[in-house]
């Protein structure tokens, strides 16, 4: 299939030509708009906006689907984990067992942080937000690995900067939190797995070593994956946009987990949590607070609901939501605000303004009581989430390189004062 659209404005006639996706998606290509007519489009938001185009993430939010360069979520969520996920997601394909091995081994000795680096989290205020700790310590790694500061996305070069930036994420985010709380920082264990080095980073004490159950390493692990790619969400965009600079991977996704910082993005599961606990304590009638949601003269929001392109369900909600039971069952945590939170979700579900608007549970609506479950303080889950996100940013600045892409700059329709005179102070 092929095809062109005509735009025709102010006597002015172009030729649009279709990009068609894999699975039938149509673009119509603008990139000689402009060069062609004069004009430009004008979406904010990007909301109908190609920015690349991507082999990585398939998603379609009407039918609830998410594919992993092809493969269904649910069948990775089952049979994957999330380093296999992350190759996959990284470098195209599933790797063979040899290949695994080695990607693991690579990661697992890239695990401690220079010794100096300790000084740098000892320079953090206590309180300072993991979020905040997290971006300005990725960034720094630029400063410790400098022959790493290009622009190479294949090759040895490229594996090292992947193996430590996987790697050491874990260990920063760990010591962020013992930082914002004044702990000692636990040093990596060479003996445990990926999730269990990182629960081991944050809750071990010297002397007494933290138990990693299997269930909550599982569950960690799931979590990492589900979260791994998501194509061109606002902190992918971000890395992709800053990368575009060919600026370095490292100072690339310090970006990125700056944009998803943001409540609306990332900080949605810790949103949820508050909104949860604010239900909880105040004992807030479940249809009064959906009624708050739906009043637009208020700032209240259901959070965790509603996605800019799943207008259906989230898959990715669906599995949590089943991986919560299992947790804190094998937990034997009886938490209120999951007890809260289904039946909000069976208000919110049968009501009119939420089933007009196409608006449902999103990944954050049960990932912040899984995350809060095993322990992980409410200040860290957007931390988590960047985790987990790391090889899709990753992969995601690699294509766009391997594309060859242009610097990013967007233009914008001007909307302010014409030109006028300017007025000395005195007689302003
Ligand atoms: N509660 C109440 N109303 C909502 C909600 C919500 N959570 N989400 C959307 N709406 C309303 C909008 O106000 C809008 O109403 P209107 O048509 O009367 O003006 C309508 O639903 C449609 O909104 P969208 O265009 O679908 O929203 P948009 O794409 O701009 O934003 C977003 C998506 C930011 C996720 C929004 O749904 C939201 O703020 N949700 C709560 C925050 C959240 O859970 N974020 C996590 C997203 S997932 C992630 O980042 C991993």
């Amino acid at each position: 299939m092929s095809g062109k659209a005509i735009l025709d404005y102010d006597g002015k006639k172009v030729e649009l030509d279709a990009v068609i996706g894999t699975e039938n998606e149509v673009g119509l290509d603008i990139t000689k708009l402009r060069a062609q007519t004069g004009l430009i489009t004008l979406d904010p938001g990007f909301a109908n906006t190609g920015s690349c185009k991507s082999d990585i993430t398939f998603i379609n939010g009407e039918k609830g689907i998410l594919r992993y360069r092809g493969y269904a979520i649910e069948e990775l969520a089952e049979k994957s984990s999330f380093l296999e996920t992350a190759y996959l997601v990284l470098y195209g394909y599933l790797p063979s067992q040899k290949e695994l091995n080695e990607f693991d081994a690579g990661i697992a000795d890239e695990a401690e942080l220079h010794t100096s680096m300790k000084s740098h989290f000892e320079g953090f205020p206590d309180q300072a937000p993991p979020m905040a700790i997290l971006s300005s310590m990725l960034n720094t790694l630029a400063c410790y690995n400098p022959e790493l500061l290009t622009t190479t996305y294949e090759g040895e070069a490229f594996d090292t900067a992947v193996a430590k930036i996987m790697s050491k994420v874990r260990t920063i985010a760990a010591w962020s939190y013992r930082a914002s709380r004044g702990k000692s920082y636990m040093a990596p264990s060479p003996s445990v797995s990926y999730c269990g080095n990182f629960l081991h980073m944050m809750f071990s004490r010297p002397f007494d070593l933290y138990e990693i159950k299997p269930e909550v390493e599982k569950a960690i692990d799931l979590f990492f994956l589900l979260h791994t790619d998501h194509e061109q969400n606002c902190s992918t965009s971000t890395v992709r946009i800053a990368g575009s600079s060919h600026v370095n991977l490292f100072t690339s996704v310090a970006a990125g987990v700056g944009a998803l910082w943001g409540p609306l993005h990332g900080g949605a599961n810790a949103a949820v949590i508050a909104m949860l606990e604010n239900i909880h304590k105040n004992g807030i009638k479940l249809s009064d607070y959906v009624d708050a949601a739906k009043d637009k003269t208020n700032d209240t929001k259901l959070m965790g609901f509603g996605h800019r392109v799943y207008k259906n369900f989230d898959p990715r909600a669906r599995i949590l939501k089943t991986q919560v039971d299992n947790v804190l069952r094998a937990l034997k945590i009886d938490d209120p605000l999951l007890n809260i939170a289904r039946e909000l979700e069976e208000v919110a579900l049968s009501d009119e303004y939420f089933i007009e608007r196409n608006l449902y549970p999103n990944v954050d609506f049960y990932s912040g009581i899984l995350l809060k479950a095993i322990g992980i303080p409410v200040n860290m889950f957007t931390v988590m989430f960047a985790i987990g996100r790391m090889p899709g940013w990753i992969a995601n600045w690699r294509e766009m390189l391997s594309h060859n892409q242009r610097i990013s700059r967007p233009r914008q329709i001007y909307t302010g004062e014409n030109l006028r005179p300017y007025v000395p102070v005195v007689k302003r």
